[in-house]
């Protein structure tokens, strides 16, 4: 491997540049998916692009495919790639640092000359986050085929607004979706937990990705006045969703280790102060590695939601909208990873994603792997998210040295 040293400011400097567009004043960024924002750093990152002398493909999830040719084409090409939406109160990093730690490669590559055999491509995935448009992985999942197009172009805001009329409205609907070749695919992130942190690892070597499912529960009761209702005839929605969520908390202690359960959203009607709440609305999270153990928190839920609901004479409505299993990155990818991060002196350790990412749906349909780094306390999905020019630095290293291990050069 020829010893190509990526360019720690240049890397630095865009994404404090990117963290501009929806800047929060705590530090982080406020960029939800398919808004003006989000149309805004889609165009930077565009016309980086173009300046780095490559095509773009936009397709109809809107998501961004920038090509920089091999010397090959009948290859297919080895992909990095990430998100630049965030989280309502996200970080600089989460997800433009996998979009711009891509660019840099190019950027790089072409500072130095320096042709690969298959082509290189830099994706930018429509709505990883989810929080706008449920569920999230959107983008990547419905290229994978994992949901069909028409399902996620219907999916809607809280406001009623569908994901195809926001993509037309920022002018990122594209066409077609899933017809294009992934010889690999390999994306950065930051680590989000606290583990390469806390034992002074440089890079995660991620082999894998926990198993996660969403739901939608809706308690329905019957809104009364606050005064002359008494205490026995209520049919408090709010009482029952609150012991619930202390049960799907309980459901996260229970699986230890590993399981992670959250209420995420919680909505009271008609939330007016004198009123006792006749319906609320809340989301959980469920997380494991294992996917039998996933199953059975799953079971758990279902039924500690039913025997609550019944307690208090409520109508429950419990809606599973989303379930990913757990993944296993592919082996060559994994050890592309892990030589990028030995030929370079990185210390490096394995690891398994907490956090949900794009590359678990690439993973079914390419080999994949993923290169994580350390950031602040573990800290993410939080404005003060934070990470170190270095190690931000070192995993783009190990992502230039990944994909031209799988690209091949001259
Ligand atoms: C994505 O950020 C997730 O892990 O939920
Ligand atoms: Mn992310
Ligand atoms: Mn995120």
């Amino acid at each position: 491997m020829r010893n190509l040293i990526i360019d720690s400011n240049r890397l630095w400097q865009s994404l404090m540049t990117m963290s501009k567009i929806g800047a929060t004043e705590k530090g982080g960024v406020r960029r939800l998916t398919l808004t003006d924002l989000d149309r805004q750093s889609r165009d930077l990152f565009a016309e980086w692009a173009s300046a780095c002398g490559c095509t773009m493909h936009v397709d109809a999830m809107g998501n961004m495919f920038v090509h920089r040719a091999g010397t090959n084409e009948a290859l297919p090409p080895v992909i990095t790639g990430s998100h630049l939406d965030s989280q309502p109160t996200g970080g600089k990093f989460d997800g433009a640092y996998g979009v711009l730690a891509g660019l840099e490669v190019l950027r790089t590559l072409n500072e130095n000359k320096i042709e690969t055999e298959a082509a290189l491509e830099v994706v930018m995935w429509t709505n990883e986050e989810g929080c706008r448009f449920a569920p999230a992985c959107m983008g990547s999942a419905t290229f994978c085929g994992a949901f069909a197009l028409e399902y996620s172009h219907g999916r809607s805001d809280q406001e009623g607004k569908t994901v195809l009329e926001e993509l037309k409205r920022i002018g990122y609907l594209g066409e077609g979706c899933g017809d294009r070749p992934v010889g690999a695919y390999f994306e950065a992130h930051i680590e989000q937990g606290p583990i390469l942190e806390a034992e002074g690892k440089t890079i995660g070597v991620v082999t894998g990705a926990q198993s996660q499912r969403w739901y939608e529960i809706t308690l329905t009761g019957m809104e009364a006045h606050a005064g002359p209702t008494p205490m026995e005839r209520r049919k408090d929605a709010l009482i029952s969703a609150a012991k619930l969520v202390q049960e799907v908390n309980q459901i996260g202690l229970d699986f230890q280790p590993g399981g992670c359960a959250t209420v995420g959203v919680l909505d009271v009607f008609p939330a007016s102060r004198n009123v006792i709440p006749g319906r609320a609305f809340l989301t959980v999270d469920l997380r494991h590695p294992s996917d039998a153990k996933l199953a059975k928190m799953d079971e758990i839920l279902r039924n500690t939601a039913e025997s609550i609901a019944k307690d208090a004479a409520l109508t429950l409505d419990l809606d599973q909208i989303w379930a990913c299993d757990a993944t296993n990155f592919e082996k060559s990818c994994i050890n592309a990873v892990r030589k990028g991060a030995k030929a370079a002196g990185f210390s490096h350790r394995d690891i398994i994603s907490g956090a949900g990412h794009d590359a678990m749906y690439v993973a079914r349909i390419a080999p994949a792997a993923m290169i994580f780094v350390p950031c602040e306390g573990g800290i993410s999905h939080n404005e003060i998210e934070n990470a170190t020019q270095d190690d931000l630095a070192a995993g783009c290293q190990v992502l230039l040295n990944a994909m031209l291990e799988k690209a091949g050069t001259h």
